[in-house]
C-alpha cells in the first residue's frame, strides 16, 4: 500500500525499539503519516514479525537490526532526523531482577548515547530533532498519592531491592532528557507510560494481560500475584501509538514530562476474571504469594493510576478502545504467533525492506 507523505519532503524519523510491542504500532502510525521511517532494534525483546505489515509497506521502513550503540555511528554519518522516537529499553520488572546490570545499563547508557546524538544535530544540521523518550510510571516509585501527577515525589525503596532499580533507570533517563533541554534546548518529551497493552505484547517479560490470554486460552487458571485486590489502568496500544506522535509535535509539551494512559482502575483480579469471561471460558483465577512469584521482600504497589489532565489539555488524550476489545484482539494474534514467542537473531545486520 502506497502513503503519500502528509509533509513534503517527508519527515525522517528514527524510531528505536521500533520491532518491539509499542514500537511496531508506533512504526505504523508514522507510516499511515507519510513519514520515511528508520528503525533500530536489537530483537532483545523485539521480533522481526510485529514488523510484517510495516516492512510490507510502500515505501517501507529501513530496519538497522543492531543494538543502538552501535547502531548511533552509522547514523551520524547520515543526514539528520526530524523526529526521533525514543523507546528501545530493558523493559519490564521481571526482566531487570533477572539481568540487573545489563538491564540498567542498557537503559541508562544507550538514553545518554541517543540524547548526545540528537543534541549533536545542532552542530551537523542546525535544526535539532523533536524528540521524544518512553518513560514508565514506576518513576513514580512507591508514591502514595493517587491519581499520580507528574511533579509528584518519586518514592524508592533501597537499592538491595532489586525492583528499584527499573524505576531508577527510567528517573536518570528522564534526568538525562531534561538536562538536554536546558543545555542544548533539545525540543524533547518525556511520556510516563502507564500499564499499555493490545496486539502483539508478549508474556515472557512478566505482562500480565498475555500471560492471562495464554493461560485461558490453554484451559489454566490465570495466577494472580498477591491478593488480586491490587489495581492497575490498561490503555490499549492503538490509542498510545497515534498519541505518541501527537506529543511529539505539540509545542507545548517540549521540557515536560506527561503521563500517558488510561484512568480507570481495574483489579488484577477482575482482569483475570475479564479474560475468561471475554474469551468465554468460566476458569477461576489462582493466587499466588508474590514471595512465591518475584523473591522474598518484593514491594508491589495497591494502585497505580495515572493523572491524565496534561495529556487531555495538551493533545485532547482519551483512551477509546475498551478492555474486552484488547483481550479479544491479543487472543486472537492478527500475525498467528504465540504471545510466549521470542525471535531471537544474531545482531549485526541491517535488513533491506522487501
Ligand atoms: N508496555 C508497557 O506497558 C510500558 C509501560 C511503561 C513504559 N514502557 C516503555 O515503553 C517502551 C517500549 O516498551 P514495550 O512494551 O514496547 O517493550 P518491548 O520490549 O516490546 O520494546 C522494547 C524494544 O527495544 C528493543 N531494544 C532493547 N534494547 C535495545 C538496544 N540496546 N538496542 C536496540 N534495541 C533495543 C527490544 O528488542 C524491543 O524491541 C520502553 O521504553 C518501556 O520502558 C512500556
Amino acid at each position: 500500500m502506497t502513503h503519500a507523505p502528509r509533509h513534503n519532503p517527508p519527515r525522517r524519523v528514527l524510531v528505536t525499539g521500533g520491532a518491539g510491542f509499542i514500537g511496531s504500532h508506533l512504526v505504523e502510525a508514522l507510516l499511515d503519516d507519510g513519514a520515511q521511517v528508520t528503525i533500530v532494534d536489537n530483537l532483545s525483546t523485539g521480533r522481526r514479525s510485529n514488523l510484517a505489515q510495516a516492512l510490507a509497506r510502500d515505501p517501507a521502513p529501513r530496519f538497522i537490526e543492531q543494538d543502538l550503540a552501535r547502531a548511533i555511528p552509522i547514523l551520524e554519518r547520515e543526514p539528520p532526523f526530524d523526529e526521533i522516537y525514543h523507546l528501545a529499553a530493558a523493559v519490564g520488572v521481571k526482566r531487570i531482577i533477572e539481568r540487573p546490570a545489563e538491564s540498567i545499563e542498557a537503559n541508562v547508557l544507550d538514553t545518554a548515547t541517543l540524547l548526545r546524538f540528537a543534541s549533536g544535530h545542532a552542530r551537523r544540521a542546525g535544526a535539532l530533532p523533536n524528540t521524544l523518550i518512553a518513560s514508565s510510571s514506576e518513576v513514580y516509585g512507591k508514591g502514595v498519592r493517587s491519581p499520580f501527577h507528574e511533579d509528584d515525589d518519586c518514592v524508592y525503596g533501597p537499592t538491595t531491592a532489586l525492583r528499584w532499580s527499573y524505576a531508577a533507570s527510567k528517573a536518570i533517563d528522564e534526568h538525562l532528557a531534561l538536562a538536554a533541554h536546558a543545555r542544548d534546548g533539545l525540543p524533547v518529551v518525556i511520556v510516563r507510560l502507564f500499564n499499555t497493552v493490545g496486539p502483539r505484547q508478549l508474556g515472557d517479560y512478566g505482562m500480565v494481560l498475555p500471560n492471562f490470554v495464554n493461560a485461558v486460552l490453554a484451559g489454566e487458571s490465570p495466577r494472580v500475584f498477591g491478593d488480586g485486590l491490587q489495581t492497575r489502568c490498561f490503555c490499549d496500544v492503538r490509542d498510545v501509538a497515534p498519541a505518541l506522535v501527537r506529543l511529539l509535535r505539540c509545542p507545548g509539551a517540549r521540557g515536560r514530562v506527561v503521563n500517558l494512559g488510561d484512568d480507570r482502575p481495574v483489579s488484577i483480579l477482575e482482569l483475570a476474571r475479564l479474560v475468561g469471561s471475554t474469551l468465554g471460558r468460566a476458569i477461576e483465577p489462582v493466587l499466588v504469594p508474590y514471595d512465591r512469584a518475584y523473591a522474598p521482600g518484593f514491594e508491589d504497589l495497591r494502585e497505580r493510576r495515572p493523572d491524565l489532565a496534561r495529556a487531555r489539555g495538551l493533545i485532547g488524550f482519551a483512551p477509546t478502545i475498551p478492555l474486552e476489545v484488547t483481550v479479544r484482539d491479543l487472543a486472537h494474534r492478527a500475525d498467528g504467533s504465540r504471545t510466549g514467542a521470542v525471535a531471537r537473531a544474531a545482531p549485526g545486520r541491517e535488513v533491506a525492506a522487501p
